[in-house]
């Protein structure tokens, strides 16, 4: 098939040479020039392992063409796919701006039948709203949810857990029907509003489970209970199962602090409650305080203390800064005078431009010269292998703030640090 795909970012690029390696023909276009010249010169514009080689494959096998001219990336496409970036607002809801500002140039410049496919996220009133701008032109429309995580969000796109895909339109359906049958995973076919419902309320669910356990594991702390065994514990129960109950200083990224916060928003609208989400929205944005009274419990003031943070990116496989608690835990530290240098594996340069007057390198032993206390606030598991005997001969303090819970205690302690985790004895 010829598929279009609009957004190169993570979601598109990723959906994209999917399926280029599914066989189809592939026409990427974005409306940033500078993007699609950067990607045609092989360098893609984030991090996600894997993908630049990809990409240079596909480009050079003929599947995968990238264009900043939307007449071009309509040629011939028998499905156009909508992945542009539908980024937090004030109150926590989405800015679809970029969305509509696509659709309406397809409205305009789209003069026959196709399929158009909603994978940017949108809440049901959103969807009302794009239906009545796409109105009035032969489009059949479909709403088809990612679940990519970043930092696997190929993996994902080839070997999805789930595809759901949500229309009332029999030529989409069918049309989608062929395109997904190549892939083994569980499919849904609903509609619209419940496809999108399964959107929120799977991040939902996600950011509910984190901040529980993040909550059992400040319980852990106050009663001396071990956090890890605890997770493993509930986690052996295949009603809960183990993933997402590591504790930590509380989640980032694009999605799911956005995505709990628009659920709470658009049920508000309809007249439901989602206290049980709007809770664990409240947990996540108060849950950086563990690491910053962890530090106070030691160092009684950070006033002209020199504090290293281990990691930046919202989550580590990634060089997306959006929504990271690294942040977040850096500026109230700013604010209380402690003087910040920080390390990230990914998202140093993206970094410098955010953090102005902040020692920012990709070097550990760097960051942590002459640093009171450390703490890991991203969870590259690259920390567990750092020299720590070193870091502990460069710093002026011994304090380690395992905020990701990512490190041995009993090594750290044998080594000498004043190590303390979340939850964790
Ligand atoms: C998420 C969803 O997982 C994905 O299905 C959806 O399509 C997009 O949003 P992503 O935001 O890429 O994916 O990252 P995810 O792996 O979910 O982590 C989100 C945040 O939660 C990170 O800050 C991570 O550090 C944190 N997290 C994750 C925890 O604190 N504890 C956990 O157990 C898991």
């Amino acid at each position: 098939m010829n598929i279009s795909i609009i957004g190169t970012g993570y979601v598109g690029l990723s959906t994209g040479i999917a399926f280029c390696l599914k066989g189809h023909k592939v026409k990427f276009y974005d409306i940033n020039k500078n993007k699609i010249q950067s990607i045609i010169k092989g360098k893609i514009p984030f991090f996600e392992d894997g993908i630049e080689k990809l990409v240079k494959n596909c480009v050079k096998d003929g599947s995968a063409n990238f264009t900043f001219k939307l007449e071009e990336a309509l040629d011939k496409a028998e499905i156009i796919f909508i992945c542009v970036d539908s980024p937090i607002c004030s109150e926590g809801i989405s800015d679809l701006t970029n969305l509509k500002e696509a659709c309406i140039e397809l409205r305009e410049k789209s003069r026959r039948e196709i399929i158009i496919v909603i994978k940017t996220t949108i809440n049901p009133y959103d969807y009302m709203e794009i239906k009545e701008l796409l109105n009035g032109n032969v489009f059949h429309i479909a709403v088809n949810p990612e679940f990519l995580r970043e930092g696997s969000a190929l993996k994902d796109s080839l070997n999805p857990y789930r595809i759901v895909v949500g229309t009332e339109d029999k030529i989409a359906r069918k049309k989608l029907e062929k395109l997904y049958s190549s892939f083994e995973s569980a499919k849904l076919f609903t509609d619209p509003l419940s496809a999108i419902m399964i959107k929120y309320a799977s991040n939902s669910f996600l950011a509910v489970k984190i901040s529980f356990i993040n909550e059992i594991a400040n319980l852990c702390d106050r009663i001396g209970a071990n956090i890890d065994d605890v997770a493993t514990g509930i986690g052996l129960d295949p009603r809960i199962g183990r993933e997402f109950l590591n504790a930590g200083i509380g989640f980032g990224g694009s999605c799911l602090p956005k995505d709990s916060k628009n659920l709470v928003s658009f049920s508000k609208r309809a007249g439901a409650k989602t206290t049980i989400v709007q809770k664990a929205y409240e947990v996540n944005r108060g849950q950086f305080n563990i690491a910053i009274n962890r530090l106070i419990e030691s160092l009684k003031d950070v006033k002209g203390k020199n504090i290293g943070i281990f990691g930046l990116s919202f989550k580590g496989g990634t060089d997306d800064l959006r929504e990271s608690v690294s942040l977040k835990i850096i500026s109230h530290l700013r604010r209380q005078g402690a003087l910040v240098k920080a390390h990230d594996y990914a998202s140093c340069e993206k970094a410098k431009e955010v953090l102005k007057g902040v020692f920012i390198s990709d070097d550990v032993y760097k960051v942590a010269k002459g640093c009171d206390a450390l703490i890991i606030a991203t969870d590259w598991l690259e920390y567990r292998e750092i020299d720590w005997k070193r870091i502990k001969k460069m710093m002026n303090g011994r304090l380690v703030i395992d905020g990701r819970n990512i490190l041995n205690a009993d090594k750290m302690k044998k080594t000498g640090f004043i190590y303390k985790g979340i939850g964790r004895i």
